[in-house]
């Protein structure tokens, strides 16, 4: 198809999915108020005309970034219209459903209610809790079907766009090891062809909290050579991401149900490891234990990709916005998240620092393990 054409139908179809989320956001807060009035909010200026207009510019650049790496063969550009349709048309009434139970949560200020049936025991205590006020938190199967739909509507159709913010970063670092298996699909491009050739071994790459899997999906369509590997403490999310990745053909990542702060895997045995939208879910101490984790799992050399919640440093304009989501959604840590250094706990770990990016509303961390002397 004619690129100009494809481009054309890309940014339609992420701005149809950004006015429905606009829409469905607005439709819900105005019945949320006319159902179960929220108490009254704290007096807050109204954010600035300015604000919103360079938001919009950030929200224009991912789209461009996104279908960049895309031109640059980082990912096929199927990849550009990948949506979990089918959820949408199963789960999108089952929202709606779930919206009243929610801000009876909120206005209950209830957020560990788990149904009986739920088996809560052997969870660290800051997972058992009703994240974003879902109905039992990510213990559930209903919960699990309605999150992917829920994180497009949150990010107004853009978070696959920023979790494939990852992929580049990720492919560099494996061409960087020299690993075969890291090239391209159909890589013609050589930005992205391997410099060094040398090393004939396998990707093997971790997607640390994959959740319902929509990662590993775009890392096995980056590097389909590779080894992939899921860990994430959510039975029913895990029986979800292996519902998806089983949806296309090729080797089917090696999920895991554990907690990342102990991770059964050995010493220095991934080559890459990503992690999306975790760190602001956890306390402080966890985060550090975490890191800590990837950096015992990963090789010399190996790369380390965090890709979570802008931070207030990043954009102290924004701060009102991120007080909001903390408010609206229970993100118990999500304050202290949005003031913590993350560079600081990856170089206490021992990781080296490759780069900083900020794409939309998410940050990247890209760090390295030392490579091991000689
Ligand atoms: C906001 S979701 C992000 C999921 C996924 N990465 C994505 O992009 O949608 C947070 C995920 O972290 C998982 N999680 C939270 N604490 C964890 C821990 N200590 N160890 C492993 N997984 C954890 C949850 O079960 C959930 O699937």
């Amino acid at each position: 198809m004619n690129e100009l054409l494809t481009k054309t139908l890309y940014q339609t179809f992420h701005q149809s999915k950004s006015a429905f989320a606009l829409t469905d956001k607005k439709i819900a807060s105005q019945l949320r108020r006319l159902i179960s009035p929220p108490p009254p909010e704290p007096e807050s200026k109204p954010t600035p005309p300015e604000t919103i207009d360079r938001f919009k510019q950030r929200y224009e650049q991912l789209l461009e970034t996104d279908w960049q790496d895309a031109q640059r063969d980082i990912y096929p550009v199927e990849l550009l219209f990948d949506n979990p349709w089918e959820d949408f048309f199963l789960y999108y009434p089952a929202i709606w459903l779930e919206r009243p139970k929610m801000w009876q949560r909120m206005e209950q200020k209830k957020y560990r209610e788990f149904s009986p049936e739920i088996d809560t025991a052997g969870y660290p205590q800051y997972y058992l809790q009703n994240f974003h006020y879902q109905t039992d938190g990510y213990l559930s199967d209903l919960s699990a079907s309605l999150y992917d739909v829920e994180v497009e509507i949150l990010f107004n159709g853009v978070g696959d766009a920023m979790r494939r913010r990852v992929l580049a970063p990720l492919q560099l670092g494996l061409l960087d090891m020299g690993l075969e298996s890291a090239a391209a699909p159909k890589s013609t491009n050589p930005k992205s062809a391997n410099p060094k050739s040398a090393n004939q071994e396998r990707a093997r790459i971790l997607d640390v909290a994959c959740g319902t899997g929509r990662t590993l999906k775009f890392i096995r369509a980056t590097v389909p050579k590779a080894s992939l590997f899921g860990i994430d403490l959510s039975p029913p999310y895990l029986r979800k991401a292996a519902r998806l990745l089983s949806e296309d053909t090729g080797e089917l990542p090696q999920l895991v149900q554990a907690n990342a702060e102990e991770m059964p895997y050995r010493d220095s045995y991934f080559h890459g490891i990503t992690c999306v939208f975790l760190f602001h879910e956890l306390p402080a101490t966890a985060r550090q234990h975490i890191i800590d984790e990837c950096f015992r799992v990963l090789q010399p050399g190996g790369t380390f990709i965090i890709c979570d919640s802008i931070q207030i440093f990043d954009s102290p304009e924004l701060e009102p916005m991120m007080e909001a989501f903390a408010r609206a959604f229970h993100e118990p840590y999500y304050k202290d998240y949005i003031r913590d250094n993350l560079l600081e706990r990856l170089q206490q770990a021992g990781f080296e620092k490759v780069d900083e990016q900020t794409h939309f509303s998410s940050k990247y961390l890209v760090a390295r393990k030392p490579k091991a002397r000689v």
